[in-house]
Formats: structure tokens, sequence, C-alpha cells
């Protein structure tokens, strides 16, 4: 199939263009790397662009003949889309409703769209079924949200299907290590594990030690990067017009701030420094995805259920590329 991947470059997106290149798929790359990464991908499959440009997008539409589109780029930090909304609202919705339109009058009836668990705000059931009922608690998530009701409605008026994936926390590297996650700033627990055990920050700081969880921190569910990449090449072999499809991507097991921290400190045989902080604005108690759908429907299966494997990855990128992409 002839797909457009945007922000393709980023951490996700350069996981899941590498599965459907092996799938024979032929991809185009649109991200303005603004937190992707050129290295992330095949140069010859980029194209520098901004979701702004509709009329640049427009254009490779059409004359890439494109058949479905995979739509990653979005802000996705939490705390940013408190303080500024317009940004969030802006790319994560008004550009992406004009992507989605520019679809419809160009006859592109598939797409594939990265959501989050961040829909379901602080939820009353944990696992969470994707029944719950959505109830985001920041800007970035109502932007989400938002966008599925609008694919939602599109699937039931136009030749037109969807798949909305919402994803628990992304973790982990490609398992030779040449692809990974480089972010700047880097907020993601994992990465700042292992940056604080080889001395790169200071320590890694707990933010909040008096949730009502086992041991008192957060607790999330987390999923390997290229398990989440192939939910996307199984989602986009189901969609065909018509189509309503959302699944939660998680592997259905908690794990909380302190088992990552001791998991890294197994895997990288390095002690972490560590400070206990105050709780972080807007931080759910427990995200555990009910996975369940996805699995049966889709055939969906993690490679990586165990949260030591998946950081062992994370280790092997971070050793071969302590500076990220260096870009
Ligand atoms: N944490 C710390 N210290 C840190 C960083 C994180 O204790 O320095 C804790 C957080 O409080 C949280 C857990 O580690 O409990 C995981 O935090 P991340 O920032 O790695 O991930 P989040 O669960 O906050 O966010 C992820 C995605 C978001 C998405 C959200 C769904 O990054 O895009 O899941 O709620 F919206």
């Amino acid at each position: 199939m002839r797909i457009l991947v945007t922000g393709g470059a980023g951490y996700i997106g350069s996981h899941t263009v590498r599965q459907f290149l092996t799938g024979g798929h032929d991809v185009t790359v649109f991200d303005n790397l603004d937190a992707g990464h050129k290295r992330a991908v095949p140069a010859e499959r980029f194209v520098g662009g901004d979701l702004r440009d509709i009329d640049h997008l427009d254009h490779l539409l059409v004359v890439n003949r494109i058949e479905a589109v995979v739509h990653f780029a979005a802000f996705a930090a939490v705390g940013e889309s408190v303080t500024h909304p317009a940004k969030y609202y802006t790319n994560n919705l008004l550009y992406s409703l004009q992507l989605l339109d520019r679809c419809r009058r160009n006859g592109i009836g598939k797409f594939v769209f990265s959501s989050t668990a961040a829909v379901y705000g602080v939820p009353n059931e944990v696992p969470i079924p994707e029944t719950a009922p959505p109830a985001p608690v920041n800007p970035y998530g109502n932007t989400k949200l938002a966008f599925e009701r609008a694919l939602a409605d599109y699937a039931g008026a136009y030749p037109f299907g969807y798949c909305a994936l919402r994803y628990f926390n992304a973790a982990g590297a490609a398992s030779d290590g040449s692809i990974g996650e480089d972010h700047t700033p880097e907020t993601h627990l994992i990465p700042l594990v292992i940056q604080a055990a080889t001395g790169k920050r200071p320590h890694v700081e707990i933010f909040g030690t008096d949730y009502p969880t086992p041991d008192g921190t957060c607790v999330r569910d987390y999923v390997h990067v290229d398990d989440l990449a192939a939910a996307h090449v199984l989602a986009l072999a189901k969609v065909t017009p018509g189509a309503k499809l959302t699944y939660n991507v998680g592997v259905g097991r908690g794990y909380s701030v302190r088992e990552v921290i001791r998991t890294v400190e197994d895997v990288t045989g390095k002690k972490v420094p560590v400070k206990h902080g105050p709780r972080r604005a807007g931080d759910p108690p427990a995200l555990v995805a009910r996975a369940d759908a996805i699995r049966a429907e889709l055939g969906w299966a993690p490679k990586y259920t165990d949260l030591k494997a998946i950081i062992e990855t994370a280790w092997r990128w971070h050793q071969s590329h302590p500076n990220g992409y260096g870009e």
C-alpha cells in the first residue's frame, strides 16, 4: 500500500515506518523534525514539511497516489498542553482536521491515528477497557479525543474508515539498538532513569510517593515501541471504509516508578541516585490497559511482556547512542 506517515521520523513513527517498509509497503514520511530525527528513517523516504502546510500535504497525497494515512504528527507533552493549549489545539486538532478533510476530498479511505491513554483521564476502573468513559484531564487528551470523534463522524458519513490506537507508555528501542528514544527535553521516566544510572544526570526525581498504589508511586503500563509499531501494521490491514476501530495498546501489566528504577539498576548494574519529590500535576495514580480487544480482533500479541526485556533494549540504544541521534 502507498502510505503517508506524518510524524514518521519521531520515536513511535520511525519504528512503525521500519515495519511498514519491511512489510513491502511504499512509505512517504512527512515530518517537520520538531521532535523527529532525519537519521531515524531512510533518507529516500523522507519529506520535510509541516502539518500546517496543507497544500504541501495535499500535493503529496495526489502525486504519491497515497492510499492510507498514518497520523503521528502531534505535540505530546501533557504539562505544556496545560500552559500552551493553543499550540495543541492548533496542531493536534485544527491541522489534523485539515489533513483529514484532504483525505476525504482525495478519496483516501484508510486512516490510522495515534491516540493515547490520556483520553481516559483519571480512570474509575483499572485495567481500563476501551468502553470506559473518556474524560481527559488536560488539553492534550482533549485534542486527541476530539480528533477521535471527528474520525468517527467521517466514518459514519463518507467512504472512510479508521483505527485509533490509544497508546499506554511507549518504551524501549529497536532490538538491534539502531533507532530509539531521543527527546529534547527528555521528560519520560525510563530514559531519565537510564541517564541517572550513567551519570548523565545527577539523579532521578520520583514524582510522588503517597499515591494509593502498592509502593506509593505511580503505576504505568510500559509497552515496547516495536509492539506498538506492529499494532499499526495490523490496524491498517484491518481498516476498510466504514470501519470505526478504537483499541488500547498496552501489555496489561503495570509497574511502579520504583519498580522501573530497580529494573534499570538490574539491567545496567549501576546504582540510580534517587530523590523524592512532590506529585506532578495531572498524573493519574495508575494507568494499565485492558488490551483484550486488540488481541482478539487484530491478533496483536506483544513480544515484550516483561519490563526487564523492554529496558534491556532501551539500555542497548543508550549505550550505542549516548547522545541520541546527535542531530
Ligand atoms: N516520573 C517520575 N519522575 C520523572 C519522570 C516521570 O517519577 O522524572 C513518573 C511520572 O510521574 C509517571 C511515570 O513516571 O507516573 C511515567 O511518566 P512519563 O512522563 O514517562 O509518562 P506519562 O505516564 O506521564 O505519559 C505518557 C505519555 C503521554 C501520555 C500519557 C498517558 O508520555 O504522552 O502517558 O497518560 F499522555
